[in-house]
């Protein structure tokens, strides 16, 4: 059975930090506020000019580099982003020419906001198993800096900037849950709720890139129980038990949100991996960019089992079980 295996993971975060304190001399904020709330202590931003294909790009090239594959090998470029250079082309074509690929291969965004990742992945998953593509950059990259009002407490002190990539490659396997590589997705949506997290602007609305506007309190009451119900519903299928998995790598939206559904699910506390209390919420990036730390840092290692789930805007949401 064909399956798409992470050959490698590469990530990069802006140079500049803004911690909690900082926020506090921005806006009526504390850093007890933020952290209680919200696990959060600090967040890059990016730098006047540094571009989300910059940080897509760095990212990128640290994943091939980590695969051992040169660019050209790649035959399939995928950005998440919800903060793209500009409206058209897609961010995907300017990194796929940053790294040189001049293959005449497809290159394209998925622009799901925070569960991106988990939706160009399992895109990415889809080419692959129908023998279409063998080797897929899947990049999620944002610089939500921009899209921030800074002036409203109640979101800016939640986001920040960065990139996460991996090499996706089509290998053999059994069909097994022992396998090798993605071993089942999910993705939902429901655009009913698209009012509790937007931005208010866009090309044919306001002509305007607009500000990112939400309902914090109800998007967490539906972030609980959507990615509850499908990290239940891939482990379901896949006849995994909470106790199996090795490692969880949840999309990083906040602390309450992450250990409380890692709990219901019967995961071990000790398995979730956290970066959000140094990265922030990183929209599309937040799972490639946990995942390349866990891999560095040796918290995942070849044959583990880890589970990703992310939700964003729309809403959409979504799951992915995979054996690295
Ligand atoms: N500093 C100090 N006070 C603040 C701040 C701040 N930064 N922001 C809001 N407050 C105040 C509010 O004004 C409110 O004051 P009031 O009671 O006088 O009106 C009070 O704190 C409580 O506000 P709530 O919004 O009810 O606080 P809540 O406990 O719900 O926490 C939070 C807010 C952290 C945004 C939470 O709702 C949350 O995490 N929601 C999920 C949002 C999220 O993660 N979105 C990311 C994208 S979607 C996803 O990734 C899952």
């Amino acid at each position: 059975m064909r399956r798409s295996i992470i050959t490698g993971t590469g990530s990069f975060l802006p140079e500049k930090v803004l911690t909690n304190a900082d926020l506090a001399k921005m806006v009526d904020t504390t850093d007890e506020w933020i952290t209680t709330r919200t696990g959060i202590r600090q967040r890059h931003v990016a730098a006047d000019g540094e571009l989300t294909s910059d940080l897509a790009t760095a990212a990128a090239e640290r994943a091939l580099e980590a695969a051992g594959r040169k660019a050209d090998h790649i035959d399939l470029v995928l950005v998440a982003t919800s903060t793209p250079d500009q409206t058209f082309p897609a961010t995907a074509a300017t990194v796929q020419a940053n790294l040189g690929i001049t293959n005449a291969s497809p290159a394209f965004d998925v622009q799901a906001v925070c569960s991106g990742f988990v939706y160009a992945l399992t895109t990415a998953d889809a080419f692959i198993r129908s023998g279409q593509h063998e080797r897929v950059l899947v990049i999620g990259a944002e610089t939500f800096s921009r899209i921030l009002d800074w002036n409203d407490r109640s979101t800016c002190v939640l986001f920040g900037d960065g990139a996460g990539a991996v090499v996706l490659e089509a290998g053999e396997g059994e069909g097994t849950a022992r396998d090798r590589g993605i071993l089942i997705s999910r993705l939902h949506a429901d655009g009913r709720q698209r009012d509790l997290l937007y931005v208010d602007g866009g090309p044919s609305s306001t002509r305007t890139v607009g500000h990112l506007r939400m309902k914090g309190r109800e998007v967490f009451r539906h972030a609980v129980t959507r990615i509850a119900e499908v990290m239940e519903e891939v482990m379901e299928e896949a006849g995994v038990r909470g106790e199996e998995i090795d490692l969880f790598v949840p999309h990083q939206a906040n602390i309450r949100i992450l250990m409380g559904t890692a709990r219901k699910l019967g995961i071990d506390p000790e398995k979730v991996f956290v970066t959000l209390d140094r990265h922030g919420n990183t929209s599309a990036a937040s799972i490639p960019l946990a995942l390349d730390e866990a891999v560095r840092g040796g918290h995942a290692r070849r044959g583990d089992l880890v589970l990703l789930e992310a939700m964003g805007g729309g809403f959409t949401w979504g799951a992915s079980l995979l054996r690295l």
